[in-house]
C-alpha cells in the first residue's frame, strides 16, 4: 500500500524494512509504525504535535469526552463503505490514533491507515495498537500534503480536526472515493471561551477549497459534557489553538473552576470525489 516518498514506486516489506526498486528503504520504529517522511521534510518547526500535545490530548480523550463523536464518524464511514468488501480507509492527520483505532475496531472489514506529521503522535497510536488488540490498522510519520499512497488505492479518507488537501486526496482516493472531514462547530466549547474570555465569539465555518469533490452530506453533532475537574478542563484547553490567545487572567479564571459543562459541537461533512479527478 506504501509508496516510497523519495522516487513513487512501491514499497514491499521485507523484514522491519520497507524497500522500493530504486534502493530506497525505511526501517520499521521499535513499537511498529514507519517514518516515511523524506529527511529533507523533517523541519522540526512544521513536525506538527509535540509530545506534551500529544500527552494532553491522549489524557483528556481517554476520559471519552468526545467518543460520540468517534462513533458518529464511524458509523458514517461505515455507510460510506457499505458496499466495499475490503475497503481501505486513510486517517489523515490521526493525532495519538483515538479515533483511528474506534474506526479500526467499528469498521471490522476495513484496513485502516493512519498517518500523522508528529513521531509522538504515531508513536502513540502504536501503543493504542499494543494495548487495545486492534489489528486492521497500520500506522507511519507521513505528511497530509504527500501522503505515502499510490493513486487511486484508497476508499475513504477521514480527516479530524487536521490539515486537508484537496489535491492529495483526490489523487489518493479512487474514483467515487469518499471523504470525511469534522471540524468544530460555530458552538463547539462556547462555554469554555466564556470562561476564558471576556468577548468569547462563535468559530467561523472552515472553508476547505475541496474543487475536487461534491459535498454529499453534512450534519451539526452537538452534545453537552460535564468536566468535573480543574484537570479536565485545562486538559481541554490546552488542546484547543485558544491556548496561544489566552491572557494570564482567563487562564487564572479557568484554573479556579472546578467543573464545567461544555457543548462539544461538531461540522461532519461527507464528500464524495468529482468524476475524472
Ligand atoms: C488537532 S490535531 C487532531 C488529531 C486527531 N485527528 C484528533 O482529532 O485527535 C491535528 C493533527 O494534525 C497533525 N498535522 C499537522 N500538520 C500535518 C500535516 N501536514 N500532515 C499530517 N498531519 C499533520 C498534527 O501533528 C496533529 O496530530
Ligand atoms: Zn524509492
Amino acid at each position: 500500500m506504501y509508496i516510497c516518498p523519495v522516487c513513487k514506486k512501491r514499497l514491499k516489506k521485507l523484514d522491519n524494512v520497507w524497500h522500493c526498486q530504486n534502493g530506497h528503504s525505511f526501517d520499521i520504529a521499535r513499537k511498529g509504525y514507519v517514518n516515511l517522511l523524506t529527511t529533507n521534510k523533517r523541519n522540526p518547526k512544521n513536525c506538527g504535535d509535540n509530545a506534551e500535545m500529544v500527552k494532553a490530548r491522549t489524557e483528556f480523550l481517554d476520559k471519552g469526552y468526545y467518543l460520540p463523536l468517534a462513533l458518529r464518524i464511524a458509523q458514517k464511514a461505515g455507510k460510506a463503505i457499505s458496499e466495499i468488501s475490503s475497503p481501505i480507509v486513510i486517517d489523515s492527520g490521526c493525532g495519538e490514533g483515538f479515533y483511528t483505532c474506534v474506526y479500526a475496531n467499528e469498521l471490522e472489514k476495513a484496513k485502516v491507515f493512519g498517518i500523522d506529521i508528529s513521531k509522538a503522535a504515531v508513536s502513540h497510536c502504536m501503543t493504542r495498537v499494543h494495548t487495545g488488540l486492534v489489528n486492521n490498522c497500520e500506522f507511519a510519520v507521513a505528511s497530509s500534503f504527500e501522503l505515502p499512497f499510490g493513486d487511486n488505492t484508497a476508499d475513504l479518507i477521514i480527516s479530524t480536526f487536521a490539515p486537508v488537501s484537496n489535491d492529495e486526496y483526490a489523487r489518493v482516493l479512487k474514483s467515487g472515493g469518499k471523504l470525511i472531514v469534522t471540524s468544530p462547530s460555530a458552538r463547539h466549547l462556547f462555554e469554555l471561551k466564556s470562561a476564558a474570555y471576556d468577548e468569547p465569539y462563535e468559530n467561523k465555518p472552515n472553508r476547505y477549497g475541496l474543487n475536487k469533490f461534491e459535498l454529499t452530506d453534512e450534519e451539526i453533532f452537538e452534545y453537552k459534557k460535564l468536566l468535573t475537574s480543574t484537570e479536565d478542563i485545562l486538559d481541554l484547553f490546552s488542546m484547543t489553538p485558544y491556548l496561544y490567545k489566552t491572557s494570564a487572567q482567563g487562564v487564572e479564571r479557568l484554573k479556579a473552576l472546578k467543573e464545567l459543562e461544555v457543548t462539544c459541537g461538531f461540522c461532519i461533512q461527507l464528500y464524495t470525489k468529482v468524476y475524472g479527478n
